[in-house]
């Protein structure tokens, strides 16, 4: 049986990613606590994982035995201002004593300042700002919450990400029958979603500038959610080109947009040229692969149906499809069109309550990511969606994506197989036959070929 390890440059930083919504708990005052209290979801968030009241602690500890040296994860503009005129600075004082927590314990934070949630007064018609991200007065309101934000944890973090997944936040938000469900505010124009889209290009911009202002050492991007299409039928020009629809409308339109200060949409065109060169890295979320057909009952989404491959390996409630070559893909995409950015894979993971498949995903993943730093694409790190269990948005508590399960009524943390895993591999720097043939001999063949 062949032996081998695959390995990983000295320096490269193991993690898992979380986001403040999702582990803090009693996030009241953002509009994906009301949208839960409106029952769009499946349960409420509540306590989530409790890291409000200091149980990041723990969490930490779990993650930094299990040879973690770094940590994804994001503060909550609505704690952080919590009205348009009021800062908190205790908010900002706890977040401080969870970076040093994380230093403390030999781990390098990357700080993600918006990811998915909005304080409630930024949509409130009877606030400044009207419509959140659909106006372009949020702007200048972003700015300001990141200038104070980045001021007080500066002395922590030079590892930043203005904004997690404006793609998936556009989209799900505002086209109905959106990639994964439903997002506040609920809306269905697709010109909507360009608005909002172009004032998160117009957002991260400014962040970006503002944060290299503050710390010119930072590095600054954003988390795209990048998702692989295949057309169903490769011989069909009509599947191949909305295929090329699909791909361009999710995964080219911010990124090209940083580096032309150009959005070029089947809407049309718009320039912002102060976010031109606006990206240090590229954040890059990969969990899937979608293959793509024409399809005449679905006008809502210009006649194209996007579905998982017929045997694919499929992860809880079919959410995911376990598809690793498409991992290998969009960091080739991004390798030929962003040259000589450097690439953090920001999230990858899978909803597996009962860990059946997530070992193999994670060997299969680590094995695309190595494979890809092997032609010296210049990868810096992996952060694993994700420690703990966590509240998944619209599919509340039905998706668990944790190395550790939680039960969240008694806060009870139990690990699971691949978090021990995931331990070898980051102790290792790299992932070994042995650990293949022990978490997941069912892929040894695929991985280590004779
Ligand atoms: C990503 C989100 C993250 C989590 C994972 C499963 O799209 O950024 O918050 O929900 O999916």
């Amino acid at each position: 049986m062949p032996q081998a390890t695959f390995h990983f440059p000295r320096g490269f930083l193991w993690g898992t990613a979380t986001a403040a919504h999702q582990v803090e708990g009693n996030n009241t005052n953002n509009q994906w606590w009301r949208w839960e209290q409106d029952g769009h979801t499946n349960g409420t968030s509540v306590l989530a994982c409790d890291w409000w009241s200091g149980r990041w602690r723990e969490d930490f500890d779990r993650a930094a035995e299990g040879g973690q040296n770094a940590h994804r994860l994001s503060v909550e503009w609505s704690r952080i201002q919590p009205t348009p005129d009021a800062w908190d600075e205790d908010a900002l004082e706890r977040y401080r004593s969870m970076l040093r927590g994380l230093r403390e314990r030999g781990m390098t934070p990357m700080v993600t300042l918006h990811h998915f949630t909005d304080p409630i007064w930024l949509g409130d018609s009877s606030s400044r700002s009207t419509g959140g991200w659909e106006s372009e007065s949020v702007v200048p309101l972003f700015e300001k919450f990141v200038r104070k934000t980045v001021d007080a944890l500066k002395e922590y973090c030079t590892l930043w990400c203005t904004i997690n997944e404006p793609n998936g936040y556009a989209l799900n938000g505002y086209v109905g029958g959106g990639l994964s469900g439903k997002f506040p505010p609920g809306r269905n124009s697709l010109k909507l979603a360009m608005q909002v889209q172009a004032n998160l290009i117009r957002g991260h911009a400014a962040a970006y500038h503002a944060i290299h202002n503050i710390q010119p050492e930072a590095r600054v991007g954003f988390a795209l959610h990048y998702r692989s299409f295949a057309p169903h039928l490769s011989w069909s020009p009509v599947d191949r080109l909305l295929t090329h629809n699909a791909s361009t409308m999710l995964n080219n339109i911010f990124p090209m947009a940083l580096a032309n200060g150009v959005i070029r949409s089947l809407l049309g065109t718009i320039r912002i040229p102060e976010a031109k060169g606006t990206q240090d890295y590229f954040g890059f979320n990969y969990y899937t692969r979608n293959h793509v057909t024409f399809d005449l009952r679905k006008p809502e989404t210009m006649f194209s149906h996007a579905f998982f491959a017929k045997d694919a390996d499929l992860s809880d409630h079919a959410f995911l499809a376990n598809e690793p070559d498409g991992m290998f893909e969009g960091l080739k995409w991004i390798v030929r069109t962003f040259p000589n950015l450097p690439i953090i894979v920001s999230e990858n993971g899978i909803a597996d309550a009962n860990d059946q498949l997530r070992p193999r995903y994670l060997a299969q993943h680590v094995h695309q990511m190595w494979r890809a730093v092997n032609f010296n694409w210049p990868i810096k790190g992996y952060f694993h969606w994700t420690l703990v269990d966590n509240f998944e948005w619209d599919h509340g508590w039905d998706l668990r994506f944790g190395l550790w399960a939680l039960d969240e009524k008694t806060q009870k943390r139990t690990k699971r197989p691949a978090a021990d895993l995931y331990a070898e591999i980051c102790k290792e720097n790299g992932l070994s036959s042995e650990m293949v043939q022990k978490y997941c001999p069912e892929v040894f063949d695929k991985l280590f070929p004779v």
